[in-house]
């Protein structure tokens, strides 16, 4: 172990994972008996290649940690996701597949052939981005309509599911919905005629709903309360066929047009239809957070900012710096009324958060709930990458922050206690990279009063990820 700190970027963005057959873990501090099942974070695990850099934090390749946790005791194990990207990644020290910022080294020739012919790329299977349980089987998923199957014990990776063949046009979201047995993704078809369309993710073929737009916008996400899907489109935005024409990696290709405004969909889900389309002053989010309806009105949280700036900072050279300041996004409530078609939107609290969870299972589409969980700045310390646990109620505007001097805790994850009657009855998992001892453990706090109750050493410091999943035992 170092004896002098390490910084955040060396520890926690940019280097390569080491993978883990399964170590017992350090326990310092006492796990509820209670807890029982297999914590899975994705995210990228290999972001330094020796034939070409990556750009951005958004560009590495998936691997799943798994912190399996039976009886008090944890288990860690680390495996990349066994994917065409990665496996060529790894053979060629080079991108064969688009990745977000960054593309495959082309050849002087192609690049000249990609103005005059559409120059469709090989569109990426590193599902990087999240995990969760579809149907009866474990998928990690990215932002291309692939989906890798996974085996949340041992993270074998099973194969891929092409959801949509050749889709080079398509993109979708790492965060589907979920009814019962069913989840909902939103899919962006891109050509001369775009669409944003809402699947049954295992019934791809058939879309539920399908609505034209001209440019489309980058969505990360979608809300959806009981009655409607909702489509909350920034104007960070593309011109399809400069798309299809790719002289640029993936989000390069989108423009940020704040005069345009925000355009907020509601599609009835019974029906597919468009209910109503708001305009709204510009602003830019990754994640929904809830939303509901209350009379006429649909109410929608999310964590939003003014711009899309986050996008930039969080390239390499921007992380690289320690005293990168990241933009402040906060949990905004907007109140759509359907009649009357006026819209309203209000911060809801003055903390910085993203990578926000809820308890989704129990509360998702419920106005009843109170807590939403973050990674954030903490307000005494607002300099560099994401340095604190949030909770933030949303009714009050209440905050209860976790800090602790060096550390960068990952995403947030509230799993309630077997008798537990409201959203902060429970505890929270977090993945913590601490440069200070430079090493990284999971961190698991009573949701209560966001005071620690154990924290479980890893063998080596993992890259800071993305997003986690709970699969009880
Ligand atoms: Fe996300």
């Amino acid at each position: 172990m170092k004896e002098k700190p390490t910084t955040f970027f060396e520890a926690g963005m940019y280097h390569n994972q080491m993978e883990h057959a399964p170590v017992q873990l350090s326990v310092t501090g006492r796990i509820p008996d209670w807890l029982s099942g297999n914590f899975v974070r994705n995210g990228p695990g290999m972001m330094v290649l020796p034939e070409q850099p990556l750009k951005h934090w958004f560009d590495g390749m998936a691997a799943l940690h798994g912190f399996s946790i039976r009886q008090g005791k944890v288990e860690y194990s680390c495996r990349f996701l066994e994917c065409a990207s990665y496996a060529t990644a790894r053979a060629d020290g080079k991108l064969t597949y688009s990745e977000f910022a960054t593309d495959p080294c082309k050849s002087i020739f192609k690049k000249v052939q990609s103005y005059v012919i559409p120059s469709p790329p090989n569109m990426t299977d590193n599902a990087k981005v999240n995990v969760a349980k579809i149907g009866e089987r474990y998928m990690a998923l990215g932002e291309t309509p692939m989906m890798i199957e996974f085996d949340p014990k041992t993270l074998e990776t099973y194969g891929m599911q092409e959801l949509i063949p050749d889709g080079f046009a398509y993109k979708t979201t790492a965060h589907p919905h979920f009814e019962g047995d069913t989840a909902f993704n939103l899919v962006v078809k891109f050509g001369m005629f775009s669409f944003y369309r809402i699947h049954d993710v295992l019934q791809p073929k058939k879309a539920i709903s399908s609505v034209f737009v001209k440019n489309p916008a980058y969505l990360h996400g979608f809300g959806m309360s009981k009655k409607y899907f909702i489509i909350a489109a920034g104007p960070l935005t593309a011109v399809p066929l400069e798309l299809l024409f790719w002289k640029r990696p993936f989000i390069e290709n989108h423009t940020w047009n704040p005069r345009e405004g925000a355009k907020i969909y509601v599609i009835e889900k019974s029906t597919g239809k468009l209910k109503a389309k708001f305009e709204t002053e510009a602003f830019f989010s990754f994640h929904h957070v809830n939303a509901w309806e209350e009379g006429e009105e649909l109410v929608m949280d999310i964590n939003a900012y003014d711009d899309a700036n986050i996008i930039q900072k969080y390239y390499l050279k921007e992380l690289e710096r320690p005293d990168v300041e990241l933009p402040f996004g906060t949990i905004r409530r907007y109140r759509m009324n359907l009649r009357t078609r006026k819209v309203n939107a209000e911060i809801r609290s003055s903390a910085c958060i993203e990578l926000p969870r809820i308890d989704y299972e129990r509360y998702n589409t419920d106005a009843a709930y109170r807590h939403v969980y973050g990674v954030s700045l903490h307000p005494d310390h607002r300099q560099g990458f994401y340095n604190s646990l949030v909770r933030i109620n949303p009714e009050t505007g209440e905050n209860l922050y976790w800090y602790e001097n060096g550390c960068h805790p990952g995403e947030p994850y509230f799993i309630p206690s077997p008798d537990s009657k409201n959203d902060k009855d429970g505890i929270v998992l977090s993945i913590v990279l601490d440069t200070i001892r430079n090493c990284s453990f999971l961190l698991v706090l009573d949701a209560q009063n966001f005071q620690e109750l154990a924290r479980a050493e890893a063998p080596e410091p993992i890259i800071y990820g993305f997003h986690s999943g709970f699969f009880s035992a």
